[in-house]
């Protein structure tokens, strides 16, 4: 890459969730630090750890005001300091006003100190939204305005802006069309890689080699780059970011009593950090599972068999053995009776899991069943459906394991409230109302529901619109499912 032609135009950088921007940036970071005066705004504080390495000097825009912010800025023009603006302390709202103000700061200087600096923001999307969010209009304005500054205006003043967003579509589209040079990354909506064909001049089937990509590879276009697209491999980078990639871990041994006195009793000795003695990969830990047939409980007993697994021609890694009919025939039958009848009752929401399962072993033991073919992993998952209103008959719709999958892989606080929504918009159901969001997380707050809603919106899980007449509409993006409009308070809103 030349970095005197990047110093002299504008970078735009896009791929999904996971597809490596972020260590891309870091890569450019690291590999230019010593040639020219760098500010990286970095909502996620991933990029702090530059600072051990390359001397940059990290600004806590928690600690700040706005206006402190922006006299930061200036000074760090001024004496050309490399600077990490890390914003992860931060509410959205705030993080828009403080990356605002400190690229306003930026901006706004005396001609005498118009040097060349590299402006990079990760995650550009949260300053630069292409539609109205959460956020009050006023720290949207002001954040959008200095975006545009920087990437429109930005270049006779001397800032080089790089930009990096996982959804194109969701980048104001003034803000992306300055860049004139690209990396593209892993992209799987039709609508991000239609825009990225229309912002590189390429035919929109072109852009369906995006689709293809792996982690760490992008297609590269522009003067600073290449005249032709090329793909390009990452290297390696010297510094880490503290999120780091998912790494399976083994948990500590201990009797549940033990666990049991760790968390409860007030005396408990302080636990020693755990360190595992290495940790597993995927093949390494089935390697050491016990391959006798595990007696699985079913999540819904409607639920199809997954069609790829019954007929597969050789499925590299087999489903188990269907499970050993249980002792009593009808002891499955009772279980879920039991189920039904515990999360069907009022005081279930706001509930520990653990209570309620105690309570469920309980009601088990007084009509002679064994509670404990369902351990309290499965037994949370059927109390996430219940909450969420999955009925056996929406666990069977066509495209309803598309969702589950989509579940499965998030953190277990988002996983009902996604399974709701997932559900609304399969059955094409206005969007849930906030009462609904809410039970749906199994909560008694609608304050905390909303904040959960919210969390997924800032990781790109969902997306969130209103229409004219203040109705909600919930995307999915991942797949491509959207519920209608909703209305927030209604009390007749679909109740699952
Ligand atoms: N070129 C690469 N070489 C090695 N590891 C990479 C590369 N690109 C990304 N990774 C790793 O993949 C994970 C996700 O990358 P990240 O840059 O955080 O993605 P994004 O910012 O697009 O969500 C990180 O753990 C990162 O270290
Ligand atoms: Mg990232």
């Amino acid at each position: 890459m030349s970095l005197e032609e990047l110093l002299a135009t504008r970078l735009l950088v896009q791929g999904n969730s996971g597809s490596g921007k972020s260590h891309l940036l870091r890569r450019l970071i690291e590999q230019s630090a010593h040639a020219v005066q760098q500010v990286v705004i970095d909502p996620e504080g991933d990029f702090a750890s530059l600072a051990q390495v390359f001397g940059h000097v990290v600004v806590d825009a928690a600690a700040q005001s706005e206006n402190g912010m922006r006299q930061i800025a200036s000074r760090t023009r001024q004496s050309r300091v490399s600077v990490v603006v890390t914003l992860e302390n931060l509410d959205t709202e705030r993080q828009m006003r403080h990356a605002g103000a400190f690229l306003n700061g930026l901006f706004d200087i005396d001609r005498e100190f118009w040097t060349p600096i590299l402006v990079v923001v990760d995650e550009a999307q949260l300053f630069a939204p292409a539609v109205a969010g959460e956020v009050s209009d006023d720290a949207r304005k002001a954040s959008l305005e200095a975006m545009t500054n920087l990437m429109c205006r930005g270049r006779k003043r001397g800032l080089a802006g790089i930009i990096a967003t996982q959804r194109l579509a969701k980048l104001a589209k003034n803000v992306a069309a300055e860049a004139s040079n690209f990396l593209m990354g892993r992209t799987f909506l039709d609508i991000d890689m239609q825009r990225a064909a229309d912002l590189l001049g390429i035919d929109r089937r072109q852009a369906e080699v995006f689709r293809d990509l792996e982690r760490g590879r992008f297609v590269g276009l522009g003067p600073a780059l290449s005249r032709r697209p090329v793909t390009i491999a990452i290297g390696e980078v010297k510094t880490h970011s503290h999120a780091g990639g998912a790494k399976l871990l083994p948990l500590p041994e201990m009797t549940r009593e033990e666990a049991k006195g760790l968390l409860f009793q007030s005396n408990a000795p302080q636990t020693p950090r755990y360190v595992p003695e290495q940790a597993l990969g995927t093949e390494a830990l089935l390697e050491t599972l016990d391959h006798a047939p595990a007696v699985v409980v079913p999540l819904l007993a409607a639920a199809e068999p997954r069609p790829d697994l019954a007929a597969g021609s050789e499925p590299e890694f087999r489903a188990p053995e269907p499970p050993p009919a249980l002792p009593e025939a009808n002891q499955g039958g009772g279980i879920e009776a039991v189920l039904d009848q515990l999360f069907g009752e009022e005081g279930a929401i706001g509930r520990s899991v653990s209570s309620l399962y105690d309570e469920f072993l309980a009601r088990c033991r007084t009509r002679r069943l064994s509670g404990r073919v369902l351990d309290i992993v499965h037994f949370r998952r059927k109390l996430v459906l219940a909450q969420a209103g999955i009925t056996a008959s929406i666990a069977a719709l066509a495209g309803w394991d598309l969702a589950q999958a989509q579940a499965n892989a998030l953190d277990e606080q988002f996983q009902g409230l996604f399974l709701h929504l997932a559900a609304a918009a399969l059955q094409e159901l206005p969007c849930p109302s906030d009462a609904m969001i809410a039970q749906a997380c199994g909560s008694h707050s609608q304050r905390r529901a909303l904040g959960v809603l919210t969390r997924m919106q800032q990781m790109g899980v969902v997306e969130i619109y209103e229409e004219l007449n203040g109705q909600r509409v919930v995307v999915l993006p991942g797949l491509q499912w959207r519920t209608a409009p909703g209305h927030t308070s209604d009390p007749l809103a679909w109740s699952g």
